[in-house]
């Protein structure tokens, strides 16, 4: 398949942002990204609007009315923090999961079917019974994030028995990397922990520990995300099929606030959050070719340098 022209959804928050800037500097694309900065905001993609491969219009997913001119779609825009989704349902069932349907409608509307990237999440998974986790491990979802999130993958699986899709889940871990704290998102207080807890550590403010500290995570650089986007857009079959994108390592968040170094506090656990997360990348690595490549340590270093 050859690709000229590709769109973005939700291209200005922390992953989208990043995966932009992966894919200018890494290919030759056109690029359109559209955002409603609901979460995103301009600075996080300003740095490229000189860029002739790059146009941005401010613009709900909902608003879309044609893919026709794409080869790929990565819908990645969406409402993605576990805490906020008990509290503005409705808002949070609009942006993950009826975004996704408007491109589904989209494209059987038009009977056209760009390849469509789908960032899902490991939340789906729960508590797993099994870690490290595989993808046939039973989804057991525990919010409703990560019940919206299943929607989706579960209507193109459905979908796809009638329609030719074209699609590829990624199932991402917990990913962190340049962008993933912003102060001005309304939910802030819900991102990336490694996040969080770098600026409090920058800040000389104390990091705040959920529950005693022992769950863990397997914290996946974003650019590492980012490049399983690209090869995902690049495989030359229709895999059609869900992907763990993570580091395949999992930390205690006690034990990342010990790298941060700092002072930290424990506060109550939070509901609806699991005990583990922790990727089993062996399909990503086999069926297309991915491997996540950069380091925590080496990330928090710099960060605490600079
Ligand atoms: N960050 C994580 O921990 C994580 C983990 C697993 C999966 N994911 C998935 O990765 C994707 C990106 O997450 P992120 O961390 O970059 O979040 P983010 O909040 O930084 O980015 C999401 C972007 O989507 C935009 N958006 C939301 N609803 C929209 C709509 N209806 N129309 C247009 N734009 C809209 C927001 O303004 C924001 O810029 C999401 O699909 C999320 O579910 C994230």
């Amino acid at each position: 398949m050859d690709i000229n022209h590709v769109l973005i959804t939700g291209v200005a928050g922390f992953i989208g942002s990043n995966l932009l800037d992966y894919l200018l500097d890494e290919t030759d694309w056109k690029i359109t990204g559209i955002d409603n900065f609901s979460t995103g905001n301009e600075d996080n993609i300003s740095h490229r609007f000189d860029d002739p491969n790059f146009q941005f219009f401010q613009r709900e997913v909902s608003q879309l009315s044609s893919l026709r001119q794409f080869e790929v779609v990565f819908h990645l825009a969406a409402l993605p923090r576990i805490q906020p989704s008990y509290e503005w349902v409705e808002d949070h069932v609009t942006a993950n999961l009826m975004s996704g349907i408007h491109l589904l409608q989209l494209m059987i509307r038009e009977e056209y079917f760009p390849r469509m990237i789908y960032t899902s999440s490991s939340s789906i998974y729960g508590n797993p019974d099994t870690v490290p986790t595989n993808e046939t491990e039973p989804i057991k979802t525990m919010n409703p994030y990560a019940f919206q999130k299943y929607e989706l993958e579960k209507y193109l699986e459905m979908l796809e028995e009638r329609y030719p899709l074209d699609y590829v889940n990624l199932r991402l871990f917990n990913p962190y990397g340049p962008r993933s704290f912003n102060p001005d998102n309304q939910f802030a207080a819900y991102s990336s922990v490694v996040g969080i807890f770098i600026d409090k550590a920058k800040n000389g403010k104390t990091m705040q520990i959920t529950g005693d500290g022992t769950q863990k995570r397997d914290f996946v650089h974003v650019l590492d995300v980012a490049d399983a986007c690209y090869k995902a857009a690049i495989h030359p079959e229709n895999l059609n099929t869900a992907f763990n994108i993570g580091a395949g390592k999992t930390l205690s968040i006690l034990d990342l606030a010990k790298i941060v170094g700092g002072e930290y506090e424990f506060i109550p656990a939070r509901h609806g959050e699991a005990e583990i997360t922790w990727a089993d990348v062996r399909k990503s690595r086999d069926l297309f070719g991915w491997e996540p490549k950069l380091s925590l340590d080496q990330f928090i270093r710099e960060e605490m340098r600079g």
